[in-house]
């Protein structure tokens, strides 16, 4: 029978990614790194962390010892809290236009960009669109994320923002990831709504905020404010009708004009996202705040355009999250580490604020305080990397992936499966 008890390693170095400010920036020597680690899991959840040698002669035999042979790096497994994975079609075309000239807010313009992602989503059913949420889940599983925030909002009507947050949460069921869902019927005023922008967030507010609720299809809210989507002016009233019904709130913030971060300020969201128009006076307003800056550095490579400012944001005392973004239009490439390297290398982050980024700071801007860091008391969700060296990690831009990938105590992926 299975023993209640397992303990794991030696690990040649394992993060804790304990003991660590939530806001601000970071640098590596304030890294807890156990050197020849081990973790005792109780439960699905940690138990103990620390020296393998005095672990084994505590637990042995006692508990189950799952022997790591060779050199591995062991840390919190990433949180990737800004998807967009429940969708169909493929916008390969807008990409080659970006790429000819036009911009993402042009073919936006012209009808395409996220109302083409619309008319494939609406087209699709939900048994598919679960399906092809789990296999994006799962290509991200591999990669070390094991909680994933998925937003609806190619739906834009009532029955289909519906069906999509149906379709995320029976993939829920079907993934080893636990998936975090966000309503974000406020992505753009619908071509086909025969209203105005506040009759479609009334309507919204009235009727699919509501039944989320009786559903429990979703605790989240997210808005895009942007001049091809929601002013902050109409969006005010929606979010805060979202907050009095007890959503937790996020807005898509700053992408190409300023207006959304002030509004996630004051209005007490968890995160602001994107940011790479926010000048001196949203940093300011950040930082100053509890919100945490979300960078999306795949978005910024699929568009061509500017990084967010990370390293602003965290020398002016800003929490820092970085999430994939990954969408069909913005942030085709479903890469987290890999486009965390380039914020990276782009913005001088430390390896402290890049792996914080994707841990316990990005678990905090889904308001999950259960995961993130290795210490006692915090779900086993870890991932190692076949390496001695943490540092090998960032250096290598992603082309190092984790070599296994746990889940609640549980070995979910490994290269050797
Ligand atoms: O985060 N900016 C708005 N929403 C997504 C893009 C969605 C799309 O282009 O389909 C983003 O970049
Ligand atoms: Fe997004």
């Amino acid at each position: 029978m299975e023993k209640k008890l397992k303990l794991i390693g030696p690990f040649s170095q394992l993060l804790s990614m304990d003991n660590l400010p939530l806001k601000g920036a970071l640098k590596d020597v304030q890294l807890e790194i156990v050197e020849r680690a081990g973790m005792l899991i109780s439960d699905g959840f940690i138990q103990e962390v620390g020296n393998f040698d005095s672990l084994y002669k505590r637990w042995h035999p006692e508990a189950d010892y799952i022997a790591q042979n060779g050199d591995y790096v062991a840390l919190p497994a990433f949180v990737d809290c800004h998807t967009h994975i429940c969708y169909a079609g493929n916008r390969a075309n807008d990409f080659a236009l970006r790429n000819a000239g036009s911009s993402y807010l042009e073919i936006a313009e012209a009808g395409g960009g996220i109302w083409n992602t619309v008319s494939h989503t609406r087209d699709c059913e939900e048994a598919e669109l679960a399906r092809l949420t789990v296999d994006r889940s799962n290509t991200l599983l591999r990669q070390g994320i094991t909680t994933i925030e998925v937003k609806s909002g190619y739906g834009l009507q009532i029955e289909e923002e519906l069906k999509i947050l149906r379709a995320i949460k029976r993939a829920n069921g079907d993934t080893a990831a636990d998936l975090v869902p966000t309503c974000l019927a406020a992505h753009m005023l619908p071509r086909d709504f025969a209203g105005s922008e506040d009759e479609y967030l009334d309507l919204m507010a009235e009727v699919l905020l509501p039944q989320l609720k009786a559903e429990q299809l979703a605790a989240r809210v997210d808005a895009f404010v942007e001049k091809t989507a929601f002013h902050a002016g109409s969006i005010k009233p929606y979010l805060q009708r979202a907050r009095a019904l007890g959503f937790d709130l996020t807005v898509h913030a700053d992408q190409f004009s300023t207006s959304g971060s002030r509004l996630a300020v004051e209005l007490g969201a968890r995160s602001a996202d994107h940011l790479e128009a926010s000048t001196a006076t949203e940093i300011a307003l950040l930082a100053a705040s509890d919100t945490i800056a979300v960078a999306l550095p795949a978005a910024s490579i699929g568009i061509g355009c500017a990084f967010s400012p990370a390293r602003k944001l965290l020398d002016a005392g800003a929490s820092l999250a970085i999430a994939s973004d990954w969408n069909p239009g913005s942030a085709p490439m479903g890469q987290l580490l890999t486009s965390a390297c380039v914020l990276a290398t782009m913005e001088k982050l430390s390896n402290a604020e890049v792996l914080a980024a994707m841990t316990f700071r990005s678990a905090y801007a889904l308001n999950l305080r259960d995961r993130g860091k290795l210490a006692s008391g915090m779900r086993a969700d870890f991932i190692l990397f076949q390496t001695d060296n943490y540092q090998n990690i960032t250096y290598y831009q992603g082309s190092m992936q984790p070599s296994a990938v746990w889940k609640n105590g549980n070995k979910v992926f490994s290269i050797e499966q």
